[in-house]
C-alpha cells in the first residue's frame, strides 16, 4: 500500500514539476522591523474599527446546531471531538450579556460590530420561524446603533441547525435554497439597521476541517466531496446574493464573503518539493476561490486524490466588498516521510502563538495584495492572536495594523478591519483554551476584563 502511495505521488510530482515555477505566488519576506516606527500608524480619516466574534462561539444556548451534535459524539477510537471532552455551554452568555458587552465595544472606541445571527435558534425546525429570536437580533441592531456602532451581520458561521446538517447541508446543491430562503428572512427583519452583509463565513476553512481534516462536524474524510462541498458553498453565495439584491433595501446592502487567505508557503524555497507541495495546496485553499470570484471558473485538484472542474457562473458579480481574514501562513516540508506530507508545518524561526501558527505579520501585506486581484473595496473581518499570557497581543496588533497602513498607503482599497476577538470564547473543536479576547474572561463568573496587550487596540482606534 504503502509504495502504491509512493509510486503515485512521485509520478504527481513529475505532472506537477513543469508548472510548478511558471505559477508561483508570493515570496515569503519578513520586514527589518527595526527600521519601523510602530508608534505612529497612521490611517484614512472614515476607516472602520471594529470587533468580530460568532454566534456559536459567544451567545450560549446552542442546543439543535450541528455543533451541540458534535459536543456530545466522539471519534470512533473514543476520543472526545471537542478538546478536553469540553461543551459549548452558556459560552459568554452573550445571548443575554450584549448590552454590556456593547459598553465594552463603547470603551474600545469602535464603530463596527461584526457578528453572526444562529440559523439553528431562528428556524428551529424547517419552515418555523422563532419569532423571538428574531426579534432578539433586532434588539441588538437597535442597541448597537444606539450606541453609535455599525452592526455587521454573518449568515452563515460554521454553524446551521441539525435538521439542516441532516438532510446533508451543503453536500447537496438542492439544499442551499433552504439557505437562501433563511438569508431572506433574516434580511427583510434587519435590513434597514445593516449595511454590510457577509453570507458565508471562511468556506475553505469550514471544508477542510469538515470534509478533510474530519475535526468539525461532520467529521468527513473524503476529497472528493470536500471539492463538491466548498462548490456548493460559492454557489450559496451567488444565490443569496441575487436573492438579496431583489428585495426591497437590497440595492442599498453591501454584501459579501469571508475568505481567509491563510497562504500555505515552502518550508526551503530552494527546495522544489516543497514548492510544488506548498502550490498544489495554495491553489486548492486560495486559489479556487480567487479563480470563481474574478473567472466563474471554480477548480479543485489534488493528484491522485480529486479533480473537481466547474463554473459558477455569476460569482464575479456577486460582490460588493470582500471580508478578509487574516492570521498566518503555514509551510510545506517534503523532507517528512511521505503519510506526513500534507501536515502543515511552522516556520522556525518565527515566533509561535498558541495556535498551531506563528506570527507573521507580512503575511497580511501580502494577502492583501492576493485578494485585491478581485477588484472590490476590502474590509478586514477577523485578524488576532490566540495568547493566553498576553505577552504577544501588543506587539502583534502593532505590527499587523502596520501592514494594514501600509497597505492603505500603497494604494489597497482597505475600508475597515475587526478584531478578532472582542473577547475569549469558544474556539470550536479547541474548546475554551484558546484566548483571543481583548477582554479576558472568566468563565465561572462571566467578568470581562481588559487585557494590558488589548490596549494597544484601543489606544489606535482612538488616535484614529
Ligand atoms: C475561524 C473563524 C473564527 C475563529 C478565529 C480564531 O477562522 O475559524 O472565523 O470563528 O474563532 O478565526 O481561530
Amino acid at each position: 500500500m504503502k509504495t502504491t502511495v509512493r509510486i503515485l505521488a512521485i509520478l504527481a510530482l513529475i505532472y506537477l514539476i513543469p508548472t510548478a515555477y511558471l505559477n508561483y505566488t508570493e515570496p515569503v519576506e519578513h520586514w527589518d522591523w527595526d527600521e519601523i516606527d510602530l508608534n505612529d500608524i497612521p490611517f484614512p480619516e472614515n476607516f472602520i474599527w471594529g470587533v468580530a466574534s460568532a454566534a456559536h462561539q459567544v451567545e450560549g444556548g446552542h442546543t439543535s446546531n450541528n455543533w451541540a451534535d458534535w459536543e456530545n459524539t466522539s471519534f470512533p477510537d473514543g476520543s472526545p471531538h471537542i478538546a478536553r471532552g469540553e461543551k459549548c455551554g452558556i459560552a459568554c452568555d452573550h445571548w443575554n450579556r450584549y448590552p454590556e458587552d456593547i459598553k465594552l465595544m463603547q470603551e474600545l472606541g469602535v464603530k463596527s460590530y461584526r457578528f453572526s445571527v444562529s440559523w439553528s435558534k431562528i428556524m428551529p425546525q424547517q419552515g418555523v420561524i422563532d419569532t423571538a429570536a428574531l426579534l432578539h437580533y433586532v434588539d441588538v441592531c437597535d442597541s448597537l446603533l444606539m450606541a453609535g456602532i455599525q452592526p455587521m451581520v454573518t449568515l452563515h458561521h460554521f454553524a446551521h441547525p441539525m435538521w439542516w446538517e441532516e438532510k446533508g447541508a451543503f453536500e447537496k446543491e438542492e439544499n442551499i435554497q433552504d439557505f437562501v430562503d433563511f438569508s431572506e428572512v433574516v434580511f427583510n427583519a434587519l435590513k434597514g439597521r445593516v449595511t454590510y452583509w457577509c453570507t458565508l463565513n471562511e468556506p475553505a476553512v469550514f471544508v477542510i476541517a469538515a470534509y478533510f481534516d474530519g475535526n468539525f462536524p461532520p467529521g468527513k474524510q473524503d476529497p472528493k466531496l470536500a471539492a463538491e462541498v466548498l462548490k456548493n458553498m460559492y454557489l450559496a453565495h451567488v444565490k443569496v446574493y441575487e436573492k438579496l439584491k431583489t428585495l426591497p433595501g437590497g440595492d442599498r446592502a453591501h454584501i459579501g464573503i469571508v475568505k481567509n487567505m491563510h497562504q500555505i508557503d515552502p518550508m526551503n524555497d530552494w527546495n522544489l518539493f516543497d514548492r510544488l507541495l506548498s502550490r498544489t495546496v495554495n491553489q486548492g485553499f486560495n486559489g479556487s476561490f480567487i479563480s470563481t470570484f474574478t473567472k466563474g471558473k471554480y477548480k479543485f485538484s489534488f493528484p491522485t486524490l480529486v479533480d473537481l472542474e466547474t463554473d459558477v457562473p455569476n460569482a464575479p458579480y456577486s460582490l460588493d466588498f470582500v471580508g478578509l481574514n487574516y492570521y498566518s501562513h503555514n509551510a510545506m516540508d517534503f523532507s517528512f516521510n511521505l503519510d506526513e506530507a500534507l501536515k502543515t508545518r511552522m516556520y522556525p524561526d518565527e515566533t509561535p502563538t498558541d495556535m498551531d501558527y506563528t506570527m507573521y505579520p507580512e503575511g497580511f501585506y501580502r494577502a492583501i495584495k492576493e485578494i485585491s486581484v478581485l477588484n472590490k473595496p476590502i474590509i478586514i473581518t477577523e485578524n488576532g492572536v490566540a495568547d493566553a499570557d498576553d505577552d504577544m497581543r501588543g506587539e502583534f496588533i502593532k505590527k499587523y495594523l502596520y501592514a494594514v497602513s501600509k497597505a492603505i498607503e500603497d494604494g489597497y482599497d482597505v475600508r475597515g478591519y475587526h478584531y478578532w476577538s472582542l473577547m475569549d470564547n469558544f474556539e470550536w473543536n479547541l474548546g475554551y483554551d484558546e484566548r483571543f479576547g481583548l477582554y479576558e474572561v472568566d468563565f465561572k463568573t462571566q467578568k470581562r476584563t481588559l487585557r494590558e496587550g488589548s490596549k494597544e487596540y484601543q489606544r489606535i482606534v482612538k488616535a484614529n
